[in-house]
This record gives C-alpha cells, sequence and structure tokens, in this order.
C-alpha cells in the first residue's frame, strides 16, 4: 500500500531531562516513514536538577509545561528515561515453568541479593530475555533496579505538567533505540562507533557494536566549565551565556580567548575517554565518533576532535532520514539536533509497544 494510504501515528512526547535544560521530541509514523512533528529546549535553572537528579520538581513541570506550548500537539502522554548510571542491569536464569507471579516474587528475592538499597526503596521491573540455549527448561531474565526517586520524582514533574508518564524507559535502552538512525544506511554492524554526548555537566562515552551498546562510561565535565568562564569574564550570567553560545550570538573576542580553548579541551576530554575505552579491554579502534548533546554544536568540534583522536567524527543527527514537519526551521534544527539525539530515543519508546 502506499504509504500516504497509511494512517498516520502520533507518537508519545520524548522528554529528556537535562542539568541545564529539558529536551522534548514529538515523533509520528506513518508505515515506515517517520516524521519529526516537533521539538523544544526549555532551560532549566541552575538548581533544578543537579547530577541528573531531580532536586526540584515545580521547576523542572513548569519548563516542561511551557515547553507542550512550542511542541505538545494536543498531545497527553509522554515517555522519559532514567539515566544509565542510576540503573543496575542484571541478567539472571529462571525456570521457565514459573507463572507470571512466582517469577515476580523470585525476581525480588534475587533482586535482594545485589541492590546495595533496602527493597522498598527500590524500582524494580524485569523482562523475559527468552529461553537459555540448550537449556528449554529455562528463561534469561533481565533485571531493571534503581532508587524509586528515581523514576517517581520524573513522574511526579511529568505530572505536574498536565502530562501522563506512559513510561520511565532507561537512558541505555533509548540510546539504543536512536542509534541506527544516526547511521548510514547499509554501514557495517560489525565495528566499534562511540557516541560521545557531552552535556552541561557530564560527558558519557557510549561505544556500539552490532547495534548493543558494549561499553559505558561517564565523566565530570561539559559545557557548564565553558559558561562559568564566560560568566567570570565578562559578568553575564551562566545562563545568558549559554543562551548567546546557542544562539551564535558571542562576540569574536570571546570565541577566540574562550571558546576556542575549550573547544581543545573538550577534544582532549574525549580522547581521555577513548583511551580509558581501549585500556578496558582487547579492543579494536573504533571506525567512526558521533558528537552528541548541546556541547556538540561548537563550531569546528568534529575536525579538531577527528584530528586529535583519529578516528572520523561526525555530530549526529537522528532527524536526517526522517520527514520534517516544514513548520520547522532547517538551520535552527541542524544546530539542535545533537542536543536531541536522547530526546528522539525517547520518543521511539512509543512506537515499540
Ligand atoms: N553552540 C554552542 N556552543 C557551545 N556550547 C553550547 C552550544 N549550544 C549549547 N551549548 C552548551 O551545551 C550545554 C547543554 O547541552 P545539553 O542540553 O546536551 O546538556 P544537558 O542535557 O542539560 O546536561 P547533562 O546531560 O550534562 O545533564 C550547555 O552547557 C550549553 O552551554
Ligand atoms: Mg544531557
Amino acid at each position: 500500500m502506499l504509504s500516504f494510504l497509511k494512517k498516520q501515528e502520533k507518537g508519545w512526547v520524548g522528554i529528556d531531562i537535562g542539568s541545564s535544560s529539558v529536551k522534548m521530541v514529538t515523533l509520528s509514523r506513518r508505515g515506515e516513514a517517520m516524521q519529526l512533528d516537533s521539538y523544544a529546549i526549555m532551560p532549566l535553572p541552575s538548581s533544578a536538577v543537579i547530577d541528573s537528579s531531580i532536586q526540584d520538581v515545580g521547576q523542572v513541570s513548569q519548563a516542561i509545561e511551557t515547553g507542550l506550548k512550542v511542541c505538545g500537539g494536543g498531545l497527553t502522554t509522554s515517555v522519559t528515561a532514567v539515566p544509565s548510571s542510576a540503573v543496575i542491569l542484571k541478567t539472571i536464569q529462571l525456570s521457565s515453568a514459573f507463572t507470571e507471579f512466582e517469577l515476580e516474587e523470585q525476581v525480588k528475592l534475587e533482586a535482594d541479593r545485589f541492590i546495595p538499597y533496602p527493597l522498598n526503596e527500590v524500582a524494580l521491573d524485569f523482562e523475559i530475555l527468552g529461553a537459555v540455549e540448550g537449556h528449554d527448561e529455562l528463561n534469561n531474565i533481565m533485571l531493571v533496579a534503581c532508587r524509586r526517586d528515581d523514576v517517581e520524582l520524573r513522574e511526579d514533574a511529568i505530572n505536574g505538567a498536565g502530562l501522563k508518564c506512559e513510561v520511565v524507559d532507561v537512558d541505555r535502552f533509548s540510546t539504543e533505540r536512536v542509534y541506527p538512525l544516526l547511521q548510514e544506511p547499509g554501514f557495517n554492524e560489525d565495528s566499534l562507533i562511540g557516541l560521545v554526548d557531552i552535556g552541561a555537566s557530564t560527558l558519557t562515552l557510549n561505544v556500539f557494536k552490532n547495534g548493543e551498546i558494549v561499553y559505558n562510561r561517564e565523566q565530570a565535565f561539559g559545557g557548564n566549565d565553558l559558561s562559568n568562564a564566560i560568566h567570570q569574564q565578562t559578568g553575564m550570567s551562566a545562563s545568558e551565556a549559554e543562551q548567546q553560545l546557542r544562539a551564535g550570538e558571542l562576540s569574536d573576542d570571546l570565541v577566540q580567548n574562550l571558546v576556542l580553548p575549550f573547544r581543545s579541551t573538550v577534544s582532549q576530554q574525549v580522547s581521555r575517554a577513548l583511551q580509558f575505552f581501549y585500556s578496558s579491554g582487547p579492543h579494536n579502534e573504533l571506525s567512526k565518533l558521533y558528537l552528541l548533546g548541546g556541547t556538540a554544536s561548537i563550531d569546528g568540534l568534529a575536525e579538531q576532535m577527528a584530528a586529535e583522536v583519529g578516528v572520523a567524527t561526525e555530530v549526529g543527527n537522528p532527524f536526517i532520514r526522517m520527514v520534517i514537519n516544514p513548520k520547522l526551521n532547517p538551520q535552527r534544527l541542524t544546530l539542535d539536533a545533537p542536543t536531541l539525539v536522547k530526546a528522539c530515543g525517547m520518543a521511539l519508546r512509543s512506537f515499540d509497544h
């Protein structure tokens, strides 16, 4: 059937709650074709989210509520994710003869053994991955556990903006979901590909092989260092500095004296992150690196990084092969795309059920 005759399916709002801003993405799907309907990037006060943990639910709700005016389109349902660093993932093997109820009880017993908090403070979930090879009587079960607060504060912030939170996913899974969209069709799945997200306060390196994350590491580094330096030199507030960076409105002088040296620091930090990866085991060289997060938008960063680390580097854009709502500004979208990758991965979860 021709795709325009297929029913358009609206997704949920994907909401990435970062330390400097909330990113929201809405997608719809018609047949195989995915469309970016809208997005919003809403700044947060610096005290609202610290180290990926929500400190002020009201401020986050307010940012989401304002973002909805730009990109809600009447949607009432959303999906978000907890950071991978807050989650314990573990695969266990249990009898395939268990009923759903028995399985839940067994999962709780197993979880109690390896989770370092009281179970009543833990949000616990599991997924049956399938039978253990050669042992049909056993199933591989993936346990997902994190502190209840990490889930509930996110749900509270979203509910406070008048939205229902349909799914709280794990960062790792939404990154795996969005990963194929960053790639050229027909790329070599076997090769090692790095995704570096450089946000305001955290740098995360995920290394992929065959569509799955095989290595993940976070380090405390991000664009805050640059906005603080601008604040110190000029007196403008850090949030004003961020706004000027995003809008490309900083004076040439500040670009020369602060942004360019910071660009070199970013390259060095990524190089360091890669060294940690290479020293973690006998790995082949990465064949490509994608830059994500707000700091990836620094002009010329990909070129400098490629020279520094010797790996082909590109700024990530998950929307290149999507239909784009004609109301969106294509130049602005190209600049914003690396910041929206996580929110896009979350929004893709809408079509997975
Ligand atoms: N064009 C640009 N040049 C330099 N820095 C930029 C630019 N655009 C955004 N940034 C910086 O990117 C950072 C915000 O990125 P992002 O939205 O990915 O962070 P976040 O998700 O809120 O933070 P985190 O993931 O660390 O919690 C800010 O520090 C901002 O100053
Ligand atoms: Mg982020």
